[in-house]
């Protein structure tokens, strides 16, 4: 792990502080000097700050049923955000070290539209968000749509092909249409371009009215929630998605 990444998380600093901090020559590796951001830190190495031995705390990882009108951002001036239902303990199940989690450090990982619901996951882990969203992952998620009219002939193949949006330079990546009534579909993409499902109905004359987003990478990880409902991912399911 990047010295940088230990310093944010476990002193609980922004990535500026971290900079003064290592610059200021307060921060020992195993008791030498600090030497960059970027240092690696090996196993078995600790770190102080100002000669005290910082301890190394775990990471937390969520998932949220969003509800439709809500955003999905840290802070809004007009709706609520999912991190609301956070703070509010609005969980279900097991919540180890409740306590101990920073939700002034937590992040979005793949935001969704306010009126989309469904699977949302949250961290403070951002390695772990990088992965997951970075565009080379190719995480495989899955929505319920419904639509405004009827599935017209010959889109199955089309977005299994993929296709060139407005204003876009790249094809989309090939994407799984399957429909489970005339005007309902689920579609399985493994990337997250701007409004990308409105924008592809859009595009084959059609309309988004609903969207739900239902899985990601197959894990089914809201089956027990209710919208506004979240609860800590498993440490194997965190080890399955990233
Ligand atoms: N595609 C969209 O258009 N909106 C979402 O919220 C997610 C995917």
């Amino acid at each position: 792990m990047r010295l940088d990444r230990f310093l944010i998380h476990n002193a609980n600093i922004s990535s500026q502080e971290c900079l003064a901090l290592i610059k200021a020559a307060r921060v020992h590796v195993s008791g030498r000097l600090a030497e960059s951001v970027a240092q690696l830190l090996e196993e078995g190495d600790t770190v102080s700050l100002d000669g005290q031995p910082l301890q190394s705390k775990a990471f937390s990882y969520f998932v949220i049923n969003k509800p439709a009108g809500v955003v999905s951002a840290r802070a809004d001036k007009t709706h609520s955000t999912v991190l609301d239902f956070i703070k509010a303990g609005n969980f279900v199940g097991e919540l180890p070290e409740f306590e101990a989690v920073n939700i002034g450090k937590l992040q979005i990982v793949g935001r969704l539209d306010i009126d989309t619901t469904g699977l949302l996951l949250l961290t403070d882990d951002g390695e772990w968000n990088y992965r997951l969203t970075a565009p080379e992952h190719h995480c495989v998620k899955t929505y319920r749509v419904q639509l405004n009219s009827e599935l017209a002939d010959g889109l199955v193949e089309k977005f299994a092909k993929g296709f060139l949006l407005p204003g876009e330079q790249s094809i989309t990546l090939p994407a799984k249409l399957k429909q489970v009534a005339p005007k309902e579909v689920l579609l399985s993409i493994s990337e997250g371009r701007y409004h990308q499902i409105k924008r592809m109905f859009k595009a084959s004359k059609n309309r988004v009215v609903g969207l739900h987003r239902e899985s990601i990478a197959d894990l089914d990880l809201i089956k027990d929630l209710s919208p506004g409902q979240f609860r800590f991912l498993s440490a194997e399911e965190v080890a399955k998605l990233g």
